[in-house]
């Protein structure tokens, strides 16, 4: 993205024939157009038997480029990996609107990845919280040697913190999370090797029997934020004033605010945004879905991961949190050629710039869906390709 020429702002993108879609972007991403279209060849099965077990075909979802998105100032394509019709219009839609007002804003709010080490029956709190206070920078270093090539690249075990639950059966129960720096992996291998070999240790020293090892996907120490304004000329369309839009929007994320029943479908349009980018990039797409909804419901309430208002000039302010499980190293994310390729078209190399763009697209989804609702409804885009979709599938059914 050092390139002053990278630009995401691809008018008629979607009009392009597929070959031409491949030159634009080849062009932005200075990937050989042959080495994309390569990619729609499909990965050798033999390859994607090195991933699972008892392989014996390949399942191909449609990868879509996500246009307009420009995040903390840099112009950016999103891959969508999604067998859903309208979610990458969508996207590009509102990203069109969002740069229009400056592009998104993004923020890290927390680094940490959360291991878990459960203890059981462990005989005498007191004097087991006190024995591991005092072994606390020693448990802290000793968690380091599990994963000794984060060290150097200035990750690690940070902080470890201690929680008691209550006794259920089995005694008084300890459960210790380690705080871990895991640069740009998602860190479940390391964190669960720390995990792994802390436990006889922490048994040891309470008097207790080791129980369950494993992070928790509940990243709520490993968060993201973007915010984004939409210019309130910009939002109307159709007959559809800019203020009324803006209103409606508005009104939609008090619904959300109000009712879970509401807020789990708002969450379900941001995670259309954010899981075609996890699978795109091979990341693991069902712990970021377990640790948004579990992030959502973090007050008891089950809430919106993003909400709208009208700021103090009048546009359309938005805002989403996310807790993120992901990365740029590790898993498939270097092994998958799609994944690869999606990883050299975002031009990203930090996890921590993966979460940013995550964020932004989840937001600006959001914003797509509610303004769809609030106005002509969601059937007028979705269905006519839904509509497409139902055709096709009667025409290959008759032969
Ligand atoms: C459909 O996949 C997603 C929406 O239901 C999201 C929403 O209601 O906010 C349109």
């Amino acid at each position: 993205m050092t390139d002053p020429t990278y630009t995401s702002r691809l008018p008629g993108f979607h009009r392009l024939s597929i070959d031409d879609r491949l030159e634009q972007v080849s062009r932005v991403s200075g990937i050989a157009v042959d080495e994309l279209a390569s990619l729609g060849q499909g990965t050798p099965l033999p390859r994607l038997a090195e991933f699972i077990e008892n392989v014996v075909a390949r399942f191909d979802l449609p990868l879509g480029i996500a246009t307009n998105f420009q995040v903390d100032g840099k112009d950016v394509l999103i891959p969508m990996a999604t067998e859903e019709t309208s979610v990458v219009a969508a996207a590009s839609n509102a990203a069109r609107l969002v740069r229009i007002g400056g592009g998104f804003e993004t923020q890290i709010l927390e680094d940490r990845v959360i291991g878990q080490i459960e203890v059981l029956r462990v005989p005498d709190v007191e004097s087991a919280h006190a024995a591991l206070e005092a072994a606390r920078d020693d448990l802290v270093a000793l968690a380091n040697t599990a994963q000794p090539s984060l060290v150097p690249f200035g990750g690690g075990c940070r902080e470890m913190e201690i929680r008691w639950l209550a006794d259920n059966g089995y005694g008084n129960v300890l459960v210790v999370h380690l705080l871990v720096d895991c640069k740009d992996a998602m860190g479940a291998n390391s964190v669960n090797a720390m995990c792994e070999l802390l436990a006889p240790r922490l048994a040891e020293l309470t008097g207790g029997q080791p129980g369950l090892r494993i992070l928790s996907n509940l990243a709520d120490r490993r968060r993201v934020e973007a915010t984004a304004t939409v210019p309130i000329e910009v939002l109307g369309f159709r007959d559809w004033g800019g203020t009324e839009v803006r209103d409606m929007i508005v009104a939609a994320s008090r619904f959300a605010e109000r009712d879970p029943y509401r807020a789990t479908t708002h969450n379900k349009g941001i995670m259309n945004g954010v899981d075609p980018l996890m699978i795109a990039t091979g990341n693991d797409w069902r712990a970021m879905e377990a640790g948004c909804h579990a992030f959502a419901a973090r007050s008891g309430k089950y809430s919106p991961l993003a909400t709208w208002w009208k700021d103090e000039q009048g546009n359309l302010s938005g805002r989403i949190e996310l807790p993120f499980q992901l990365g740029t190293v590790g898993g498939v994310t270097r092994l998958h050629p799609v994944a690869a390729a999606s990883i050299r078209i975002l031009a990203v190399t930090r996890a921590q710039e993966l979460a940013r763009i995550t964020a932004a697209v989840g937001l600006g989804q959001n914003l797509a869906a509610l303004k769809a609702l609030g106005t002509e409804g969601i059937n007028r885009g979705h269905m006519r390709l839904h509509q497409r979709n139902i055709e096709l599938a009667a025409q290959r059914s008759d032969g």
